[in-house]
């Protein structure tokens, strides 16, 4: 019987290898910043998440060592235990008061975030309904949750108006991301609001990639469509330049989560150092103006560069899809780039749909005008 398990794993690793899908690690120095070296071979990485660039800041740094000759190193326990501590309530009250909510509550990760909403929240008999482009943490949780899960087709308000109607009297949960990860647009939220407030429905957002980086003062998606969900989650190793998330909702909810969410009450709590780093990067986001302008000012080169590039996606963000469709000419694109000292990740099923495998190319306000002409050459000549 034992068997089995070696069978399983070997036949899904060779599965996965005969498509093409397979991933591997690289060991990676300099992630963080502008230029990452792999092998000794240095690139300009276009492949992080860090948009404002503050996951090499300096001044960022200072901060956590701030947090760590105050508080120590780890939180020593879960939040219901001792692990909560003045720098993680301090953390908690900024985030709820910049972004207009009346409690924030702190996770290790988005991903248990959203799985621990998910979980807590949603009973047999209810219906949650998602984006089909949703973050693989958001349809897991509904997949495996009690309730019945429906997907509604990418920013399609007339498909989640049908669902909507369908379920009246249900206790019906909307989903959706504010920026799409993989592609780069955004959610119609105003239109999704409208939609689940007349159903009588709540609404929860993942603005894991729009929190920092878009809306006055970096407030996200929501600020950008002058909404409130029900839900709000932000996560912090995007934008934030560190890692960790927040769930935003109302005081009751906020209690419930703190009792119930067992991805926060089973889980040990952020080290303090790291909320007090926390703190410190959204001082620099809300006050930091400029790298959301460097940021915009790359995106409108990089668009204008590859204006006639068959498959460039323009997009309101720094996430630029480059659309290529088999999983390995995408591949193949993005290795050409690689002999040019360029990282690109090419993102592929089941990450993306079969047929949209892709070029996922991210600015950071790290990136100078030269890093942006020397990728959109290389694009330019090589397609
Ligand atoms: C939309 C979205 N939500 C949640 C997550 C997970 O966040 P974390 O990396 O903090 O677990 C990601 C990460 O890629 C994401 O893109």
């Amino acid at each position: 019987m034992k068997q089995a398990f070696n069978q399983r794993i070997s036949s899904a690793l060779n599965q996965r290898k005969q498509a093409g899908l397979n991933r591997s690690r690289r060991v990676v120095s300099q992630g963080n910043q502008a230029t990452l070296v792999v092998d000794g071979k240095s690139y300009l990485n276009f492949s992080g998440n860090d948009y404002l660039g503050l996951a090499s800041s300096k001044e960022l740094m200072e901060a956590w060592q701030e947090g760590l000759s105050l508080y120590g190193s780890g939180s020593g326990a879960s939040p219901l235990v001792t692990g909560y501590s003045k720098p993680h309530a301090n953390l908690e009250s900024q985030l709820a008061e910049w972004l207009g909510f009346d409690c924030a509550i702190l996770f290790n990760s988005g991903f248990s975030a959203n799985q621990a909403v998910l979980f807590s929240l949603l009973e047999k008999g209810d219906i949650v309904l998602q984006d089909k482009l949703n973050h693989a943490s958001l349809m897991e949780a509904g997949m495996l949750s009690p309730a019945v899960m429906k997907r509604f087709k990418h920013n399609n308000i007339e498909h989640l108006n049908n669902l909507l109607n369908r379920s009246s009297d249900t206790p019906t949960l909307v989903v959706t991301e504010g920026v799409f990860s993989m592609d780069g647009d955004l959610s119609p939220l105003a239109d999704i609001a409208q939609l689940t407030k007349a159903n009588d429905a709540w609404l929860m957002v993942d603005d894991a990639h729009g929190c920092g980086v878009l809306g006055s003062n970096g407030r996200g998606c929501c600020d950008v469509y002058s909404i409130t969900p029900d839900i709000l989650i932000v996560t912090f190793g995007k934008g934030f330049g560190l890692s960790g998330a927040a769930v935003l909702c109302n005081q009751e909810c906020g209690d419930y989560l703190s009792q119930f969410a067992r991805h926060h009450v089973y889980s040990t709590a952020m080290p303090p150092a790291q909320a007090h780093a926390l703190s410190h990067a959204l001082l620099m986001i809300q006050q930091q103006e400029w790298r959301r302008e460097k940021l915009n000012e790359l995106s409108q080169q990089f668009e204008s560069e590859l204006m006639n590039f068959v498959g460039a996606v323009k997009t309101p963000t720094p996430i630029k899809p480059i659309i290529i469709g088999e999983a390995t000419d995408a591949m193949i694109l993005a290795d050409s780039l690689k002999e040019q000292g360029l990282w690109t990740t090419a993102i592929r099923p089941p990450t993306v749909p079969v047929g949209s495998a892709r070029i996922r190319v991210t600015l950071s306000a790290n990136h100078s005008s030269e890093d942006i002409s020397a990728l959109t050459q290389a694009i330019n000549e090589l397609g």
